[in-house]
């Protein structure tokens, strides 16, 4: 090589590692933002990117773009290591023309996707851009859908992951919204379809983009965004950890993570986490931690429809995926937000092989003309479809309350729960107590000469009967009865028996999931 194609090199290399300029890169920082390039090294293992296509440029010449070049093109992308497994990445460069896509900065995407999935290794998107790059007009909306058919494709094989560090507006929001997890930062990075000044013109409506699409109106309001942090460095560092519980492609399982937690470990407190009254909430996340590996459990959508608490664990290090109704939120009952929530999750670990714990306290689906009107049975039905149809490990843990259709929708052993098993306290009935004394006793209560003493009777004969485990248990719909503080062994020997599993559906095209 000669000492002028080396110095070359090592000048275009500087140039492409400049971004924007010193300028740009200054005002990134300015606004609490790391560049491209900064975000890659937070998030990989140090000194494991691969970059390519760092000399790429755009080739177009209209509205002044052809005096403009800046190499990369305004994404940054490659492959590199998480805790030494392979992942691809891309991260938009805000400081190159907004970060805005062009048919180039497109095309370095889908190549790093094709990659990807050649070789089944996970997608990591770091969003930060203005959208389709003006100047280049249909080119750009074409890149973005080459990029949403890749997203298309890629889903169920290997996992996408999407951190929205900007702006993320117009279509550009819909490649991060088809992938698995969405991760946003608060005050610094928002997603909308359409931004406050379009809402102003034709709805009237006052809203600051952090508002209309902040990190805490998606994680909360409508559920886009999976995670929200205060900063950078914590969404890169949990997108890490995130990448710890799931596997590289849909035909590997989860990485093991060795644990000195002792398998056998009992916990007398969970002996008491349910109180005597039926009608009295308790944490559902005490039960959670009190039995997984170290107490660790990485939940999902956390501020979005608390009734059901959604996550990823371990135990004895095999990954899962725990999905439980919370009695502490609206009574742990099913409605529309906690249905969505509950089977995306259910169907995000069927696809990639993460066995399933469900902890089971729900007293049925939300009534009422707000959830029928805004469909409630088709949303309902999502939940049902998802475990109906998930092959993976399927563990189900009915704490106390399995009421109604509830019952059935819970990964019930009728739609192909593994180990189905139930605390003492477990009541699972048509509905509970009263509501069922008060229609099928309703004459002899009216009749009676003390109706209330005649409900107290009923509602007495009615949960002796019914509210308590051994009736499903005698039928073989609960596997077996055992006291809540042997729930962690429980789990482990039921998922190492189950541990060589296979189970499939019938060929199709793809179902039908009630959308
Ligand atoms: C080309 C763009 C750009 C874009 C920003 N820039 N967006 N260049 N195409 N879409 C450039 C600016 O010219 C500027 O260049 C630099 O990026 C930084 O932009 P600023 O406006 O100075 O930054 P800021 O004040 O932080 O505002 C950021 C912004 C704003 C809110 C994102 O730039 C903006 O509103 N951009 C347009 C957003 C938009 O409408 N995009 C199209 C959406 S529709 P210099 O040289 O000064 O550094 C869409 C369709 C997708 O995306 C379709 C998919 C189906």
């Amino acid at each position: 090589m000669s000492e002028e194609n080396k110095k070359r090199l090592h000048e275009l290399r500087k140039l492409s590692r400049e971004g924007g300029g010193e300028k740009r890169v200054k005002a990134q920082h300015d606004k609490g933002k790391f560049t491209a390039r900064e975000r890659i090294e937070i998030l990989l293992d140090r000194g494991s990117f691969e970059e390519v296509d760092a000399f790429v440029k755009h080739r177009s010449h209209d509205f002044g773009l052809d005096s403009q070049h800046f190499f990369t093109d305004g994404v940054v992308t490659g492959s590199g290591t998480i805790d030494g497994r392979l992942v691809f990445v891309f991260s938009q460069d805000f400081t190159v023309f907004g970060g805005s896509l062009s048919e180039a900065h497109a095309e370095k995407i889908c190549k790093i996707m094709d990659m990807a999935m050649k070789v089944g290794a996970p997608v990591i998107g770091l969003n930060d851009s203005g959208g389709a790059r003006i100047q280049e007009g249909v080119v750009s909306l074409g890149g973005y859908a080459d990029i949403f058919l890749r997203n298309t494709m890629a889903s169920g094989v290997i996992p996408q992951l999407s951190a929205v560090m900007g702006p993320c507006a117009g279509g550009a929001v819909y490649s991060p919204a088809i992938t698995d997890f969405i991760f946003m930062v608060e005050h610094t990075s928002y997603m909308f379809v359409t931004g406050p000044n379009v809402v102003k013109t034709v709805t009237h409506e006052d809203v600051t983009a952090e508002d209309l699409g902040g990190a805490m109106t998606h994680a909360s309001k409508s559920g886009v965004a999976h995670f929200t942090h205060e900063n950078e460095v914590q969404s890169l560092t949990q997108l890490r950890r995130l990448i710890g519980f799931i596997p590289q492609n849909n035909m590997e399982c989860p990485p093991h993570r060795p644990t000195a937690d002792d398998r056998n470990r009992r916990d007398a407190a969970l002996d008491d986490v349910v109180p005597d009254n039926p009608n009295k909430p308790y944490d559902i996340k005490d039960v959670i931690t009190r039995t997984v590996d170290d107490g660790e459990f990485m939940e999902v959508q956390e501020h979005y429809a608390g009734n059901v608490v959604v996550g990823f664990a371990r135990y004895d290090g095999r990954s899962v995926g725990i999905v439980a109704n919370q009695p502490a939120v609206l009574a742990g009952v099913l409605d529309i937000d906690a249905s969505l929530k509950a089977a995306r999750f259910v169907r995000f670990c069927d696809c990639f092989n993460i066995p399933l714990v469900v902890f089971e306290d729900v007293p049925g689906f939300l009534p009422g003309t707000e959830q029928e009107w805004r469909g409630i049975i088709k949303h309902g039905a999502k939940l049902l479809y998802a475990f109906a149809e998930a092959t993976v490990q399927k563990i189900t843990i009915i704490t106390r309350k399995a009421y109604g259709g509830a019952y059935d929708v819970m990964n019930s052993k009728h739609i192909r729960g593994d180990f189905n098993y139930a605390w003492p306290s477990a009541e699972i009935a048509v509905m509970g107590p009263k509501g069922a004394v008060e229609i099928i006793f309703r004459k002899d209560i009216e009749a009676s000469k003390d109706p209330e003493a005649a409900l107290e009777e009923k509602i007495e004969e009615y949960r002796e009967k019914f509210a308590n485990p051994f009736i499903a248990a005698e039928r073989g719909y609960i596997d077996d009865v055992f006291e809540p503080n042997e729930t962690r062994p429980r789990i482990i020997r039921a998922l190492d028996i189950l541990e060589n599993k296979a189970d499939s559906n019938p060929s199709k095209k793809h179902g039908n999931i009630p959308l």
